[in-house]
């Protein structure tokens, strides 16, 4: 665990753009009816402790936690699937890089089947794969993974809805404040648009930056295809002025 903050790192964050984010209430995304906020919402300022509370350290991380093609396996055998590399640079708005901050990430098999209890879709699971894993960032905000691609699979939404091929990533960023649940998709996947969740997004320009690139100088050949993924946190106020914070 590690409480440090560098330079700049303290100071209040900025407000979440609440017109970049989806809306609360989407209707074609039916759940989102059930579970809307119905009065207006309330502004609580960041806390200490949300501020300055301990983080993440590399020492919690396992050799094979980012390699989600073995970190399951039972038998020796590797996960089934188009194999994949996952890799991108965690920034906040100003542009810095975000440094040391956990990134989780669980995805469906390659048959688009989740393991889990309440799981209902008929794709059958693969015994050598388990669909979650984890990484820290580095020194300049990188993070990367193996994987093999997610399928497609059915939800019970307007009767016959899919949704697209997607990974969920959660990023803490340096203060628990920061944190962000969202989904990764697949560049050139046409059922991304044709998806009641994506479209809760009320900018295009939104979804575009939940679409990974893929990013033929980092395959590593006759093995894994890479895809690019960065995520953008929220900044913070204070302005950095050489090492130190104004003022200072
Ligand atoms: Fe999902």
């Amino acid at each position: 665990m590690t409480g440090l903050m560098l330079p700049g790192e303290d100071g209040a964050l900025y407000p979440r753009d609440r017109s970049w984010h989806p809306p609360g209430l989407t209707p074609g995304y039916k759940s989102s009816t059930f579970r809307a906020p119905k009065h207006a919402l309330l502004s609580l300022g960041a806390t200490a402790s949300e501020l300055s509370g301990p983080t993440f350290g590399h020492s919690l991380i396992n050799p094979l936690d980012n390699d989600l093609i073995r970190n399951f396996s039972q038998d020796g055998s590797e996960a089934i699937g188009q194999r994949l590399i996952i890799y991108g640079q965690v920034l906040d708005e100003n542009a810095r890089a975000v440094p040391n901050t956990l990134v989780e990430f669980w995805q469906a098999n390659a048959g688009g089947r989740y393991r889990h209890k309440r799981e209902a879709y008929l794709a059958p699971l693969d015994p050598n794969f388990g669909g979650c894993g984890r990484a820290i960032t580095d020194a300049n905000g990188f993070y990367s993974f193996r994987t093999i691609k997610p399928g497609a699979y059915p939800w019970p939404n307007g009767g016959n809805d899919w949704r697209p091929a997607h990974i969920h990533f959660s990023v803490f960023g340096h203060a628990f404040a920061q944190r962000l649940i969202t989904q990764m998709y697949f560049e050139g996947d046409p059922m991304i648009w044709q998806c009641p969740i994506v479209g809760s997004v009320p900018d295009k320009a939104g979804i575009e930056q939940l679409i990974a690139r893929l990013d033929r100088h980092n395959t590593t050949p006759m093995d894994a295809l890479a895809y690019r993924f960065d995520i953008v946190l929220r900044g913070r106020r204070s302005t950095m002025f050489e090492n130190k914070l104004e003022g200072n």
